[in-house]
This record gives structure tokens, C-alpha cells and sequence, in this order.
């Protein structure tokens, strides 16, 4: 036991401290059980006591260590600062709680917490001064973690940022810088219709059909494009959707028969979205029907690894394995213009809300003789059984 006792620090000079003054073996034992190390060192810096912690947190028994300059314990870069904490001490002021850094004799740096109080003789002169310490290496290795972390997300933040106010910029150019020069182009285009309609023969009436089916075709694709980047923005704040209800609501609106909504697990996810991925898989069914066959459509889901799988299955003309990856791709169709209408963005934004909210979006085979959609949504909180 190493605990020097014979310089009382200050605390217990006091009255409120008196059975430790008057009982130095009390202190000494209090000192011995302490978690921090605590350590006392005379005006010379020579340490003169070593507790327990000590020896554990410095990992260096008191034996070696009394006898030795405090100096030893302070990194080169600390040293100054320390030293004038050592003659604030040493001048009757408490330092409290001082974070630094000391050396342990085995080399390694540890980040510790001092208490640094002037010990007083019986006569009432500061004779050394005691030091307390709590390593914080572990704290200050969370904060640092937690410093990353934080420089982590905030950088993620600004790149989210940055591509929303992109994608803004995107959607405003699409729809105001581009729609104008077209809007314009295809005024001009009427206006020779209109007047040198009598000056141009056939094939120049039907070049001007060509330029005026292009730049429709032209405004339905950007407002499209519009439409996708709607997708594209941050996860959208989550509430109960009845997929069933939202599903019948679809079909009602599109003015299908044929269309059978079974039991699906309510999700949770916006509105807008659901009813985007319903409306676009149901009408893609309606569309891609067989001709002669009445529309079956067969809407159904459950919940598997913790997400809402909803499928959309019909009678259809089907896809080709070959092409079931490809028909989620941005324009993406595998029919020519004439045969079918649309632009192939429908599925395109469907897989966009699959992978926004973590799931995804495929195409298989189906029962039914045509195709069966299917795409993982987010399930309410608290029911993904
Ligand atoms: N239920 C289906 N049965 C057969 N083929 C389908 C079905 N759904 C989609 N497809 C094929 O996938 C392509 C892409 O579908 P998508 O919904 O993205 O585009 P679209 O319906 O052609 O146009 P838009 O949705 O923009 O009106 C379609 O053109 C079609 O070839
Ligand atoms: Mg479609």
C-alpha cells in the first residue's frame, strides 16, 4: 500500500472532513479502493504515492513508480500546458477536470480527465499535490467514432442534397427550357399549315404531320421524364395505405372488369406511390392483354422477410424471359409505337418506388397464362409478422 497520508489534501483539512483527519488510515484505504488513479507527488514533481488505479489505468506497480518525476507521465506536447496546471496547483488553486493526454511507462498514449489539488503540511503549506485521473480513452474514442459518424451523414446529407437540388434543376429545365422551344416549334408548324396549306403538295402536308406527331410525342415524353423524376426525390414520409382499397380504386378508375382484388397486407408508404405502382401494373395488364380473352387480373399479396409482396398477375400476352430484366428500364418497350400506346416510364417508376424503399420490383411468369408483377413494399409498424 502506497497511499501517502502524511500531507492531507485540502477537502479533508476541512471541518466537513474531519474523522479522515483525524483518522489518516481511513483516507488512505479510501484512496486505496478509488477507480481513479490517484497519485500524490511532493513541490519537486517526485511522486510520492501510487494507488491501486493506479497501477492499473498506468499499468505500473507502485513500487516502481513512487520515487519517480511526474514529468516521466507527461507526453512532450503536453508538457507545457501540464506544467502550468502543476504551478497553478502548486500556487493553492484546484484544477478540476482537465482533459489531456499522459504516458503510460509502457510508451502508450491514454486520454485522462485530471484533478489536480494542492496537499497542505500540518502547518498548513502546500507540501506537493495530489492528482486524480480518470481515463477517458474510451470515451473520447466514442466521441471520436461518433465525430465520424456525424462527419459521415452530414457529408451524405450534402450529396442528397445536392442530387435533389439537381434533380429540381433537372425537372424545371425539362419542363420550362424545353417545353418552350417546342411549344414554339410546334406553333410555327401549324402556322404553315394553316397558311401555305394550299401552297404545299402531299408529301409536304404529310412532313409537317411527321413534325407535329414528333414534337407531341416529344411533349409526352418530357412530361414523362417529369412524371419518373417525381421518384427519383428522397423516401417520402410513410403512412397506412389500404393496398386492397387503393388497388379496387385503380381498377374502378381505369373502368376495368376482370379485376380481383384478394387479401393485401396494408403497406406503409405514401400515397402517391402506391397508387402510381397500382395504376401502372393494372393498366400494363388491361394494355398487354390478349385480344378475344377477357381481362383476368388477379391482385394478391403477403407478407414475406418482413415487406409487403404484392403481385399483379394476368391473362396477358406475356413477356419473353429474355426481356424481363430489360422492361424496367427508362423507356424501355418491347413493342413497336403503333401497336401499343405509352412511352415506358410506367415501369420504370415502379422499380424506382421498389428500390426507394428498400425492396424491389420483378417480372415472372404467371398462372394465369400472362404475366405476374411483382414489387416488396414497406409494411406498417409493428406488423411484419
Ligand atoms: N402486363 C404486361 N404484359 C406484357 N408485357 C408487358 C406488361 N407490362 C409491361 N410490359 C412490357 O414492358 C414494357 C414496359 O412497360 P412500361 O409500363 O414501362 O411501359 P409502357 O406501358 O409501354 O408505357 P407507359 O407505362 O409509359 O405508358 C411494355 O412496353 C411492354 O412491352
Ligand atoms: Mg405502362
Amino acid at each position: 500500500m502506497s497511499a501517502d497520508t502524511s500531507a492531507v489534501p485540502e477537502a479533508a483539512a476541512s471541518s466537513r472532513a474531519a474523522p479522515f483527519a483525524r483518522d489518516p488510515g481511513l483516507l488512505s484505504q479510501i484512496v486505496e479502493v478509488s477507480g481513479d488513479a490517484i497519485f500524490s507527488e511532493d513541490r519537486a514533481g517526485i511522486i510520492t504515492s501510487w494507488n491501486a488505479a493506479a497501477e492499473r489505468i498506468y499499468g505500473c506497480a507502485a513500487e516502481e513508480m513512487v520515487g519517480r518525476p511526474t514529468a516521466e507521465l507527461l507526453p512532450e506536447e503536453t508538457s507545457l500546458q501540464l506544467q502550468s496546471v502543476h504551478e497553478l496547483a502548486l500556487s493553492g488553486e484546484r484544477v478540476d477536470r482537465f482533459d489531456t493526454w499522459h504516458l503510460r511507462p509502457d510508451g502508450r498514449h491514454i486520454a485522462v480527465s485530471l484533478t489536480v489539488s494542492p496537499l497542505r503540511d500540518r502547518g498548513g503549506e502546500i507540501a506537493g499535490l495530489a492528482t486524480s485521473v480518470q481515463d477517458v480513452t474510451d470515451r473520447v474514442q466514442l466521441t471520436a467514432e461518433l465525430e465520424d459518424a456525424r462527419r459521415t451523414q452530414e457529408k451524405q446529407n450534402v450529396a442528397l442534397a445536392r442530387s435533389n437540388r439537381d434533380l429540381e434543376q433537372f425537372a424545371f429545365v425539362a419542363s420550362h427550357d424545353l417545353s418552350e422551344p417546342l411549344r414554339a416549334m410546334t406553333g410555327f408548324v401549324q402556322l404553315l399549315e394553316k397558311r401555305y396549306a394550299n401552297e404545299l403538295d402531299e408529301r409536304g402536308l404529310g412532313y409537317i404531320a411527321h413534325v407535329v406527331d414528333g414534337s407531341n410525342r416529344m411533349r409526352t415524353l418530357i412530361d414523362d421524364l417529369l412524371e419518373y423524376s417525381r421518384y427519383l426525390l428522397v423516401d417520402p414520409p410513410g403512412r397506412v395505405i389500404k393496398t386492397a382499397e387503393a388497388a379496387r380504386e385503380v381498377a374502378a378508375s381505369l373502368q376495368l372488369t376482370g379485376v380481383h382484388v384478394g387479401e393485401v397486407p396494408d403497406v406503409w408508404y405514401d400515397e402517391t406511390s402506391v397508387l402510381a405502382v397500382l395504376y401502372n401494373l393494372i393498366g400494363n395488364a388491361n394494355k398487354f392483354r390478349r385480344p378475344e380473352v377477357p381481362l383476368r387480373v388477379e391482385v394478391t399479396g403477403r407478407i414475406e422477410d418482413g415487406r409487403v409482396l404484392v403481385c399483379v398477375d394476368d391473362n396477358g400476352i406475356g413477356i419473353e424471359p429474355q426481356y424481363r430484366d430489360r422492361v424496367f428500364g427508362m423507356f424501355a418497350r418491347l413493342h413497336v409505337r403503333e401497336a401499343y400506346t405509352g412511352t415506358g416510364i410506367g415501369l420504370a417508376i415502379v422499380q424506382q418506388v421498389a428500390e426507394r424503399s428498400d425492396g424491389a420490383a420483378w417480372v415472372e411468369e404467371s398462372p394465369l397464362g400472362g404475366c405476374r408483377f411483382c414489387i416488396t413494399l414497406p409494411t406498417v409498424p409493428g406488423e411484419a409478422a
